[in-house]
């Protein structure tokens, strides 16, 4: 550790989510629709200096753990973020996130006349993951193909 470094506190009970690609920390919080005004203590560094990326961004949030679905919708917009579970200072679980096989009702479809899309008879959403890199994600109603660039937007965030 030298003056150079920008260091931020461990944090005593809560979730770090780590090796999130640089530039989509931001993302990470708003997929978990936090916004900072519920009073969690939270930390965001960005473009901090990974040795596995090069660059990367660290979410730290104090007492406030993730549901299985909430990783799941992480692992859209970080799909190499490595969820730490932080209890008495120590890091008492570590996980890779991973896009799920199936994804229900958090992406829209970009397809406007995919049947999901029509206000009549709401249908919510169903993908299939088919294939992981380049990461590909296909409608299961109507066959459109998403890629990586397109699932901020088609999150809504
Ligand atoms: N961390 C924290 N508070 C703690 C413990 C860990 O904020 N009480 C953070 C660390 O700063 C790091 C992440 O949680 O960003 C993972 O911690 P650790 O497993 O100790 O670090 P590494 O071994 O470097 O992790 P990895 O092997 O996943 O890169
Ligand atoms: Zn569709």
């Amino acid at each position: 550790m030298n003056s150079h470094t920008l260091t931020v506190s461990k944090i005593g009970r809560g979730t770090v989510i780590d090796h999130i690609p640089a530039g989509r920390g931001v993302d990470v919080l708003k997929v978990l629709r936090i916004t900072g005004r519920e009073g969690y203590r939270i930390a965001i560094l960005m473009n901090v200096e990974s040795s596995k990326y090069g660059k990367k961004d660290i979410v730290k949030i104090e007492n406030r753990f993730l549901t299985p679905e909430e990783v799941n919708i992480i692992s859209l917009v970080a799909p190499t973020a490595t969820i730490n579970i932080i209890e008495n200072y120590e890091v008492k679980n570590k996980f890779r996130v991973e896009i799920p096989e199936e994804i229900r009702g958090v992406l829209k479809c970009p397809n406007p006349t995919c049947i999901t899309n029509q206000s009549r008879e709401p249908i919510s959403t169903f993908f299939k993951r088919r294939s992981l890199k380049p990461l590909k994600i296909e409608c299961v109603y109507c066959g459109t193909l998403i890629e990586e660039s397109e699932i901020p937007r088609l999150l809504g965030i």
